[in-house]
C-alpha cells in the first residue's frame, strides 16, 4: 500500500501549537492550515420566493488527516454543506476553505481541478458512486486515467492495489449490480481515494445498508484515513457513527451545536476506558446553542441570566419568578476550561 501513497502525518494534539488560522486568504499548503475550515458559513436557497436558510452561519474544522463526522436530523443542512465542500455549490457568505483552497473565490477551471485532483467522494446512493456498466477494476481505472497521472498497464495493477486495501480486491471483476451494497460502497472509497486526494467527503456512505455492514464500511474509511492520512468528512443522520470516529459534530438548524469527543484513557490498574465527551460548540463570537432538554428542563425563553463565575458560567431563567424566590435554578454550566466540558 506504500506505493499508493505516502502516508501523511496526523496532527491531532498538536492542534493547539497550530499558527493562526489565516481566514479567506490565497490557496496555500501551508502545514498549519487545517483541511476544511468553515467560518460563519451561510447558505439561503430561494425556491418560489421562499428563503430556506439551510446553513446559518456554521463553523467547522478538520484539521489534516483528522477522521470527523458530523451528525444531524434531517434537513439539518449536512448535504448542503458537503455539496460546498466539494465544490458542487457555493455559499451566500462566510469562509469555506478546503485543502488550501477559498471555494468562494474559485474560477470555473480551478474548480474543476479541485474536484478532480484535491477532494473526493462517496454519496449514499450506490448508482451515483460506480458507472454500472463498467466492473470495479474498471471504475478505479478510469478515475485514474481522467487524471492522467497513471499510464496504461500501470492503471489495472494500482486498481487491484485499491480494491485490496478495501478489502474488496474479489469484486475487481464484478459490475456493480453483481456486489452488495457494503461491497458497492466500498468500491466507491477506492474511486474516491484513487488520485490521492487530500480530502475524502461521505454523504450519508452507509445509508442504504443495515447495521452490519455499515458498522464494516465506516471501519473501512477508517482504515483509509488512518493508512493514507487522508482528511475525512461523513456526515449522517445515524448517531452510531460516533462509535467509530473520535469526533462528532453535532449539527442543529445549520449550525454546529455540540461536539463529542472519544478518547481512551487507562486507569490506575492499567486497564483502558473508552470515554465520551460531549461538549456544547462556541463560536467566534461567543454563541452557543443550549441542548433541547436543557431548554425544556427548565422552561427557558426569550431571555436567560448569565452568571460569570470562577470556573464556569450559570444560566438561569430569565423570569421574575426565580429572583423572588431568591432562589435562582442552575440550567447549565458552561466551563471556562477544558476539563469541565459542556454538558
Ligand atoms: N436546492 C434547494 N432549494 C431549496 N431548498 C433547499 C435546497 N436544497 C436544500 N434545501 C433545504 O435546505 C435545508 C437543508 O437541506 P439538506 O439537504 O442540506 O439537509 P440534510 O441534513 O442533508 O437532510 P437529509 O438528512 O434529509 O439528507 C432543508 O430545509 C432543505 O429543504
Ligand atoms: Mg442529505
Amino acid at each position: 500500500m506504500n506505493a499508493l501513497t505516502s502516508p501523511r502525518p496526523t496532527p491531532h494534539g498538536s492542534q493547539a501549537a497550530a499558527a493562526p488560522r489565516r481566514v479567506g486568504d490565497e490557496p496555500t499548503d501551508a502545514s498549519t492550515e487545517p483541511d476544511i475550515l468553515c467560518t460563519d458559513l451561510v447558505r439561503i436557497f430561494t425556491a418560489a420566493s421562499v428563503e430556506v436558510q439551510a446553513l446559518q452561519g456554521l463553523t467547522l474544522t478538520v484539521e489534516r488527516g483528522e477522521l470527523v463526522a458530523v451528525v444531524g436530523a434531517s434537513g439539518s443542512g449536512k448535504s448542503t454543506l458537503l455539496a460546498i465542500l466539494s465544490g458542487l455549490d457555493t455559499p451566500t457568505a462566510g469562509v469555506a476553505r478546503v485543502a488550501g483552497r477559498d471555494l468562494l473565490t474559485l474560477s470555473g477551471r480551478e474548480r474543476v481541478r479541485f474536484r478532480r485532483e484535491s477532494v473526493g467522494f462517496v454519496w449514499q446512493q450506490t448508482s451515483r458512486n460506480l458507472l454500472p456498466y463498467l466492473t470495479a477494476a474498471q471504475n478505479v481505472a478510469a478515475v485514474l486515467a481522467i487524471a492522467g497521472k497513471v499510464k496504461g498497464a500501470a492503471r489495472g495493477e494500482r486498481a487491484g492495489e485499491l480494491l485490496d486495501l478495501l478489502g474488496v480486491g474479489y469484486c475487481a471483476d464484478r459490475r456493480p449490480g453483481e456486489m452488495s451494497g457494503g461491497e458497492q460502497q466500498r468500491v466507491a472509497i477506492a474511486v474516491g481515494i484513487a488520485n490521492e486526494p487530500r480530502v475524502l467527503l461521505a454523504d450519508e456512505p452507509t445509508g442504504e445498508l443495515d447495521d452490519e455492514t455499515s458498522a464494516h464500511v465506516l471501519e473501512a474509511m477508517r482504515d483509509v484515513n488512518r493508512e493514507l492520512g487522508v482528511t475525512t468528512l461523513i456526515v449522517t443522520h445515524d448517531p452510531a457513527v460516533s462509535e467509530h470516529v473520535a469526533r462528532t459534530v453535532q449539527i442543529r438548524d445549520g449550525r454546529t451545536a455540540t461536539e463529542v469527543l472519544r478518547s481512551t484513557r487507562r486507569d490506575e490498574s492499567g486497564a483502558e476506558h473508552h470515554v465520551a465527551e460531549e461538549y456544547a460548540v462556541l463560536d467566534r463570537v461567543g454563541r452557543l446553542q443550549l441542548p433541547d432538554e436543557f431548554v425544556t428542563a427548565l422552561d427557558l425563553r426569550q431571555r436567560v441570566r448569565l452568571a460569570l463565575e470562577a470556573d464556569h458560567v450559570g444560566v438561569w431563567p430569565g423570569v421574575a419568578a426565580s429572583s423572588s424566590s431568591g432562589q435562582a435554578v442552575e440550567a447549565s454550566d458552561v466551563s471556562a476550561d477544558d476539563e469541565g466540558g459542556g454538558r
